[in-house]
């Protein structure tokens, strides 16, 4: 019997309905946990609002609700949207206006103000030509002392080649926060966990980050 392809060639391929049928289940990204913990207890009086970036199936919009928030959610595949708009809590945060879904690419996207900029493994599918627009967005998008939790792919990972993604080198990566204070940063450059005839060679900073009240 043969094993079925890893998840990551779906992603690898943009089949993002593949993806999202093999990561259903899953449960939220470290990096979204991490940012709804340093936040605290919301005051229901006073909500905080999140840009899902990338949002995928919803899979980071559900815990964000769960803990007060009011969602911004994007995406580019009109599935993930489909599958978002699907879930029974989604379904209710619709009828309570307490998040929007927004069927869209990151391609000259205009990101709303936000407490909290969640895009968890979305950026690096963003075109390289594109990256910098999507970047000033976010990082304008971001209210001082409001944060960044997602992930940035690296220059080793076996995508990097990839004509139409984002990757950057360390040091770029922390270039792109250098106005914000790294809360959580952590470098993953390891093989995949798959046999040798799936390898990929995973490079990425996991990052949650907030943005400084001054300037410095
Ligand atoms: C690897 S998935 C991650 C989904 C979800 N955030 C998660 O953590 O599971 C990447 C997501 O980025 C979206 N995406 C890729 N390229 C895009 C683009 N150019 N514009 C908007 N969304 C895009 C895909 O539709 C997909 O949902």
């Amino acid at each position: 019997m043969t094993n079925p392809p890893p998840v990551h060639e779906a992603a690898h391929r943009r089949d993002w309905p593949s993806y999202f049928d093999r990561m259903q289940g899953k449960p939220p990204r470290d990096t979204v946990l991490k940012a709804i913990d340093l936040f605290g207890e919301i005051d229901p009086s006073n909500p905080l609002h999140v840009v899902d970036l990338g949002c995928g199936d919803g899979r980071d919009s559900v815990p964000l609700l769960n803990a007060g928030w009011t969602v911004w959610a994007q995406d580019g595949s009109e599935d993930g949207i489909a599958r978002t708009r699907a879930r029974p809590e989604i379904q209710a945060a619709l009828e309570n206006n307490r998040i929007q879904i927004n069927h869209a690419n990151f391609e000259g996207l205009q990101v709303p103000k936000a407490d909290l900029v969640n895009a968890s493994f979305s950026l690096p599918f963003c075109p390289p030509d594109h990256f910098q627009a999507l970047w000033t967005q976010i990082d304008a998008a971001i209210a001082p002392g409001g944060r960044f939790s997602g992930q940035i792919f690296g220059d080793r990972d076996d995508w990097a080649i990839i004509e139409d993604r984002s990757h950057f080198t360390r040091d770029e990566t922390l270039k792109l926060f250098d106005q914000y204070i790294l809360e959580s940063f952590i470098e993953e450059d390891r093989p995949s966990r798959q046999s040798e005839s799936m390898h990929k060679h995973w490079h990425m900073f996991h990052i949650v980050a907030r943005k400084r009240v001054t300037a410095s």
